[in-house]
């Protein structure tokens, strides 16, 4: 079990993270986890074309979307800040099993987060490796005095052998609202597997009626990986669970060759499961903490 640093492409540091016979990476820039491997499987995608300069955002791993999913702000960058600050530390490193170790990063607001939002937060990503999963949880602090309004998102880049196979279960009678059409009326998923033959780039919505399941991912119809995931807020006190929706996305070939930093032979290489609370956007009052996790079970 341990954790050291390192140096990754580049120069870039990044922490290398062991338990047992799994291994995860993140890189400091963004905080993005750009590997974990469980028994010889690689789990997690990073893009062969991705740009390590410490100024881009990795184009694959686990970047971290906050304050805005997408780009409703344009006077802040898609996806928000916090997948390209390069102010991330380590704040934490503890052993809680003889096979389980986390490791803590954080940042606040500073000089460049607000020229595009004027709030100050603390943002902590917390990593809990196991022998037989992975689980990384966003957590974000509203430090400021005024309540503010925000998404949180972790766009996990899942590797697979070839989209062309896989299948994914769970979303079925689910609502989704479909980001390629031009009508913002929820649809009602109808597969019991979603399978992919084309772009897909979905917002699946979590409500207290219908709530998402984890997810099973299946590789020509062999269990592969399950994904969960969870958000909540917290105060003094208690937690409330919030909404958790689920981004599907994969680019397809004509845009994945329109993305220098990806490439069109590489769009079948992963499928982006996301959770994060993007629907709404979440409130939070002075004090109060946005829990944003996800867990990862190879199979
Ligand atoms: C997904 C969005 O989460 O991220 C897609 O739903 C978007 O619409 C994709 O294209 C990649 O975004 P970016 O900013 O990393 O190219």
């Amino acid at each position: 079990m341990s954790c050291v640093q390192l140096e990754g492409i580049n120069g870039l540091p990044k922490l290398q993270i062991t338990a047992a016979k799994s291994v995860v990476e993140v890189y400091f820039h963004g905080a993005t986890l750009t590997k974990y491997v469980a028994n010889g499987k690689e789990i997690i995608y990073v893009s062969e074309n991705a740009i390590f300069d410490g100024v881009k955002a990795i184009r694959g791993g686990v970047p971290l979307v906050f304050p805005q999913f997408s780009r409703p702000l344009a006077s802040m960058p898609q996806h928000g800040f916090l997948r390209t600050a390069s102010t991330w530390k380590l704040s934490s490193t503890t052993v809680l099993a003889p096979d389980e170790i986390t490791v803590a990063l954080t940042t606040s607001a500073n000089e460049e987060t607000l020229k595009y939002w004027p709030y100050q937060f603390n943002a902590t990503f917390i990593i809990t490796l196991s022998s037989t999963h992975l689980k990384y949880s966003l957590q974000i602090q509203n430090t400021d005095n005024n309540a503010f309004l925000c998404h949180t998102l972790l766009h996990t880049y899942i590797k697979v052998p070839s989209i062309h196979d896989i299948t994914i279960k769970g979303f079925q009678n689910l609502s989704y609202i479909d980001k390629l059409s031009t009508s913002s009326l929820p649809v009602q998923e109808t597969h019991a597997a979603v399978a992919f033959t084309s772009e897909v780039d979905r917002i699946y919505i979590d409500t207290p009626a219908q709530s998402i399941p984890d997810l099973d991912v299946a590789v020509e119809g062999k269990p592969y990986v399950r994904v969960s995931k969870r958000a909540l807020r917290v105060t003094v006190d208690a937690f409330e669970d919030l909404p958790c929706d689920v981004v599907l996305w994969n680019p397809w070939v004509k845009k994945a060759g329109e993305l220098a930093d990806l490439g069109a032979d590489n769009f079948p290489k992963f499928v982006c499961i996301e959770p994060g609370t993007v629907i709404n956007w979440i409130p939070l009052e002075p004090q109060q903490i946005l829990v944003l996790e996800q867990v990862l079970v190879p199979l």
